[in-house]
């Protein structure tokens, strides 16, 4: 075997080599994107947390729920239910988070409120945002698109 064929032997096992790793970094990639949707039920609400957490926590945010973000708070007026939003300001897309004072959802970026079920209270945002149909079985927490 002369040098040209030992050096074309080398880069053939070398891709062979590196391709099972390949097949298996795409392979987690697509499990994980899957994992979203797999996790719905037959009648379209898919876990998002629990009572338990959302009680420590005051709000509970999962930016991969459903492939979007969801913002889960106690109903202020009902809070044996839950109100689920799409936390995604609706003026240019800053992530807004629950004030539990005021009762609100507040946007960091220009001031914008809304309220808990995501109509406006304060611009500069003009649209609601994006309520997702919450409910609760036993400890856990459920939604879906509406
Ligand atoms: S991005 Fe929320 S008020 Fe501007």
């Amino acid at each position: 075997m002369d040098r040209r064929e030992f050096l074309g032997w080398v880069g053939v096992g070398a891709i062979a080599s590196s391709l099972p790793v390949a097949i298996a970094a795409c392979s987690r990639q697509n499990a994980k994107t899957d994992s979203s949707s797999d996790s719905a039920r037959a009648d379209g609400f898919a876990p998002v947390g629990t009572i338990t957490d959302l009680d420590r926590q005051g709000q509970i945010l999962n930016k991969e729920f459903d492939r979007g973000s969801i913002l889960v708070i106690r109903n202020p007026s009902d809070p044996k239910n839950v109100n689920a939003v799409n936390p995604t300001c609706t003026h240019a897309g800053c992530t807004v988070s629950w004030d539990s004072d005021q009762k609100l959802f507040a946007c960091p970026c220009h001031g914008s409120q809304f309220a808990p079920d995501g109509k406006v209270v304060q611009g500069p945002a003009e649209e609601p945002l994006t309520a997702y149909e919450a409910k609760l079985e036993g400890n856990i927490i459920l939604a879906k698109k509406m």
